[in-house]
């Protein structure tokens, strides 16, 4: 037997067919399937750090508005006015001492109780202890405000029970968003779970990324399910900024600053865990065709106010590296969209988006 032949390995695991990119009766089935069941990521904690602040998300076909109440709890809730259901909040986020309905004024606390209806006390039997406006179900987890939309969800605290610990060194729940860039990119969500899944594209795509974190350095140490990635090799002494050096102090006691870990939570957040930075990235599908794609960069509170604190170095180098991705994604939507487009092979370097797929079919069925 040629070696070539022993070292091959099977060709199991394909792309996805065609309809899984264009069809609109698959972008249903996943806002119900998918996106109407699990906790999905709206933002961060350090948005709304004031009683009274407050911002709206529009995801899954909801509105939601995530307020941070009197008492400084956070709380989100259906941007649905009690009387007839008129939207409440058209803005996307502010402070304020109640959230008012623009058609008859009807006015809710930041805990979602009804505290005024102009002339609804003439009618008898009218309680506004009936009428607060609806909750969602939120949590949070490392910082991150995560909503879940089904009436009996899996406690957060156990959906993300197998990464406990595992990102403690980055402090997360403290760090504060340096800069947010919001992408409008026309291809479907699932092609950048993919892409963000593996480097094989890397020496290709993107030719500073490269240069300070070679490809084929990629380890992965969750490998099945809702999350999944690993960690690339950083070359000694960089950082993956424009100028290669660090951009800010450190986030938290990092032992490892040799490395960038890269995880993929199910099914709306990319996590990219950098020694004195975190990227987050939150998919919002639009449509098979469309998603929006909303980027933060965190830093620890303290570097805000130092000498040495350069975000647009990250940013920049990031902003660059997530054009470079997005528009392989959107090429790939036009291809896919093509009559002559069938599922092709994925390399062994390509074990994660292979892993994702399976899950996001098992989710699916
Ligand atoms: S619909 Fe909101 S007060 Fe009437
Ligand atoms: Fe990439």
């Amino acid at each position: 037997m040629p070696a070539v032949m022993e070292n091959a390995r099977p060709l199991r695991a394909k792309s996805l067919p065609q309809k899984y990119f264009i069809s609109t009766e698959i972008f249903t089935k996943e806002q119900a399937a998918i996106f109407s069941k699990q906790w999905l990521l709206v933002g961060h904690q350090s948005q709304i750090p004031k009683s009274g602040d407050y911002f709206v998300v529009d995801l899954a076909g909801e509105s939601l508005i995530i307020t941070r109440d009197q008492r400084s709890t956070i709380r989100g809730f259906y941007n649905v006015c009690r009387h007839r259901g008129t939207r409440l909040k058209e803005d996307a986020g502010g402070h304020a001492t109640a959230i008012q309905c623009p058609y008859h004024a009807w006015t809710y606390g930041l805990d979602g109780r009804l505290v005024g209806a102009p002339h609804m006390d003439e009618l008898a039997g009218f309680d506004k202890a009936d009428y607060s406006l609806k909750a969602v179900n939120l949590g949070i987890w490392e910082g991150f405000i995560f909503v879940n939309l089904s009436d009996n969800p899996t406690p957060l605290e156990k959906w993300f029970a197998p990464l406990a610990r595992k990102f403690s060194e980055w402090n997360m729940s403290i760090l504060r968003a340096a800069k947010r860039i919001e992408y409008d990119v026309r291809a479907n969500w699932k092609l950048m779970f993919e892409n963000y899944s593996e480097c094989y594209h890397c020496p290709g795509v993107h030719p500073q990324l490269q240069k300070v974190s070679p490809y084929d350095s990629a380890e992965n140490d969750l490998t099945e399910g809702p999350f999944l990635g690993g960690f690339m090799k950083m070359n000694a002494g960089k950082s993956l900024t424009m100028s290669g050096n660090a951009c800010a102090l450190p986030v938290g006691k990092i032992d490892n600053l040799h490395h960038v870990f890269y995880y993929s939570i199910f099914p709306n957040m990319l996590l990219s865990l950098h020694p004195e930075y975190v990227m987050v990235h939150q998919l919002r599908p639009q449509s098979p065709g469309r998603t929006l794609i909303i980027c933060d960069w965190f830093f620890h509170p303290d570097a805000f106010d130092r000498q040495d604190f350069r975000p647009n170095d990250a940013i920049e180098f990031w902003d660059m590296t997530n054009k470079q991705d997005w528009h392989m994604c959107e090429l790939s939507q036009e291809g896919i969209a093509s009559r002559a487009y069938e599922p092709g092979p994925f390399s062994s370097r390509e074990s994660i988006p292979a892993a994702w797929d399976r899950y996001y079919i098992e989710q699916m069925e």
